[in-house]
């Protein structure tokens, strides 16, 4: 995820800037760049890559005496990543900073364009330069025009701009994405998009609100609010634990990014639907001319992600789908037809096996497409296509949100198809781009469900084995859920098909049998429901998520009254995470790096 660097004062600028940038490499990255004006001059250095390059490129610049600086790491969202893509952007005079998206670019960009204006790069963040310098021509003031082109922008952003008409000055705007503002001594301020590159530095920061936006001088910090009030800045005191500020104050990165979950779909969503179409900018409208049949193919979580997506694109975009797995699929002597698309999905980009399958696609002739995390990855680079999922960087080896990412794009994605392919009438693809919206909001743990989740995960700490069950597309939610729990706790758990326990595993079930049962009110309730009373008739322990109360269970954990089925899917997604980490937790494991596993397995 992209992260942002501000600073002004007299202190060794590009040593705060660059720096700051290295406290916030955690976040993940592919370019960087720093631009200080001094003395009504500005300098800039970019690099692609990691920050020595770019540290490599400013070597021999050392500015002292008072200056203003802004500086980004870019994970890159609109285009590849390159130096002219890398921000800071500039304008005639100016450099801006973003981190987020700017969903109206696409038409801010054809205003300028007509204009007259030209374009260095690829990405959103270039239209706010652009923009602000066009407003600079016919307002009053600098802030004026900064003012004016915030007002035009839609989506999230955190935004930092510098420009040599006040050259003493930074603008900030904070809408859905974070900024934090720090001051030291009086003259000296900070700006930075999380708390760790402050730390040390400043004594008090601001954090500021969705809506504020303003600007820092050496005497001055104004803020106004999302009415143009002026506020009185909230100055609170600065942690001083790097470790546990990464960490945004959860145990672990795990738990941070399962509360992540919500935000991150905010950026996976963004500009990618409109009130009744799907866009996916990156895919080329005739990827999926001439093919009958999608093959997807991936690896533990990715597996699980792609297993859900089968049924909605055979249920919405009416394609017929098959899922494999990619040590499988490596040497079954797969029979390859042109006429199916193959999709590899991977957080990573870099799995050995799926890499391996996706080579082979490619030698058959197959038209490929990727949805990956990591842009740039082995993946990535090697398809005809891609879809970055736009998790943000993932720490824990546990995958979250990166599965809660795919799902949302194969969904979108199905939407796409089926308009293609007019398998859903316009009034069917609005609503499910409705329910879409919803998910951010399904995807916010609610007050009190953590600590329910806490409490009974004490029960669950000894028997003979899980066994997460569902139907439809909470089967390879069960499967995902009892993968979390045997990587992170060690317990020997299974995902299975509710339906299927009568063909064997019923066997196992006494009392020391914990069975998790998944059941959605909209989605084969009544059945699911007979399945469950099956293996509590056996007297199986067992633990309920769902809406609707259920008096055969042990426990249960309630679920919202949403309004469909995928919507239940990912809150019961969120609480088999949870409670797969606290079971862990509770058994005094490391959540963030289980035994015998990595990452990215980069090996067969
Ligand atoms: O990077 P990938 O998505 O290709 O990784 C695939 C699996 O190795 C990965 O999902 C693994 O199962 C995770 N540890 C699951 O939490």
């Amino acid at each position: 995820m992209c992260g942002i660097v501000g600073y002004l004062g007299s202190k060794k600028t590009k040593d705060i800037l660059l720096d700051g940038l290295s406290e916030l490499e955690y976040r993940g990255y592919d370019s960087a760049g720093i631009a200080v004006l001094q003395n009504n001059n500005f300098s800039v250095f970019k690099a692609v890559g990691k920050l020595v390059n770019l540290q490599e490129k400013a070597a021999t610049f050392d500015p002292s005496g008072f200056a203003i600086g802004i500086g980004h790491t870019r994970w890159a969202t609109h285009g590849k990543p390159t130096e002219l893509n890398a921000h800071p952007h500039l304008g005639e005079s100016s450099y801006v900073v973003h981190n987020g998206i700017i969903e109206n670019y696409a038409a801010l960009k054809r205003n300028l364009q007509e204009d007259g204006i030209k374009f260095l790069s690829q990405t959103d963040t270039e239209v706010i330069v652009h923009l602000f310098e066009k407003e600079l021509k016919s307002s009053g003031s600098v802030f004026n025009a900064f003012t004016k082109t915030i007002s035009q922008l839609h989506g999230a952003f955190a935004i930092l701009l510098v420009t040599k008409s006040e050259s003493d000055t930074i603008f900030f705007a904070k809408q859905g994405s974070p900024m934090i503002v720090g001051r030291d001594t009086e003259d000296e301020k900070y700006f930075a998009s999380s708390d760790t590159p402050l730390i040390g530095k400043c004594s008090e920061v601001i954090y500021l609100d969705d809506g504020d936006y303003g600007y820092v001088t050496p005497s001055e910090i104004s803020i106004f609010d999302k009415n143009a009030h002026k506020k009185a800045p909230h100055f609170s005191k600065l942690s001083t634990n790097k470790l546990s500020a990464q960490k945004n104050g959860f145990r672990f990165f795990m738990e941070k990014e399962i509360y992540e979950q919500s935000e991150v779909i905010i950026d996976t969503l963004m500009g990618r639907i409109s009130d009744n179409e799907i866009n996916f900018e990156e895919l080329d409208s005739n990827l999926f001319e001439g093919i009958n049949e999608i093959k997807l193919c991936a690896c533990g979580t990715s597996y699980h992600s792609a297993l859900a997506s089968s049924y909605l694109f055979e249920r919405y975009a009416k394609i017929r789908v098959s899922v494999e797995i990619a040590s499988e699929f490596r040497y079954k002597e797969p029979l390859l037809c042109k006429d199916t698309l193959f999709v590899a999905i991977s957080q990573s980009g870099e799995t050995a096996d799926t890499l391996e399958t996706l080579k082979m696609a490619k030698e058959a002739g197959l038209k490929t497409l990727v949805l990956c995390n990591v842009d740039n990855s082995s993946m990535v680079r090697l398809a005809d296509a891609s879809i970055l999922t736009r998790a943000g960087i993932e720490k824990g080896v546990a995958s979250t949100k990166a599965f809660a990412t795919q799902v949302v794009v194969f969904w979108m994605l199905t939407l796409y198809i089926a308009k293609i392919k007019n398998s859903l009438t316009p009034n069917e693809i609005e609503k499910q781009i409705s329910l879409l919206r919803e998910i951010p909001s399904v995807l916010q743990i609610k007050d009190g469900l953590h600590e329910k989740i806490t409490r009974l995960s004490k029960r669950y700490l000894h028997g003979h084995g899980f066994f997460f069950i569902g139907r439809d597309v909470f089967y390879p939610l069960a499967l995902e859920g009892a993968l979390k729990l045997k990587e992170i706790s060690y317990l020997h758990a299974e995902g299975y098909p509710s339906g299927e326990m009568k063909h064997g595993p019923i066997a196992l079930a006494d009392p020391e049998l914990f069975t998790i049962a998944l059941l959605p009110q909209h989605m084969l309730y009544e059945k699911s429901k007979s399945n469950v009373e099956e293996l509590s008739a056996r007297d199986s322990t067992i633990c309920a998520i769902s809406p609707i109360e259920f008096d055969k269970a042990d426990d249960y954990i309630k679920i919202s009254n949403v309004r469909d089925y995928m919507l239940e899917f990912f809150e019961m997604m969120v609480i088999v995470q949870l409670l797969s980490m606290e079971i862990a937790i509770r058994l005094g494991n490391d959540v963030d790096m289980p035994r015998n596993l990595a990452k990215s397995v980069t090996v067969e």
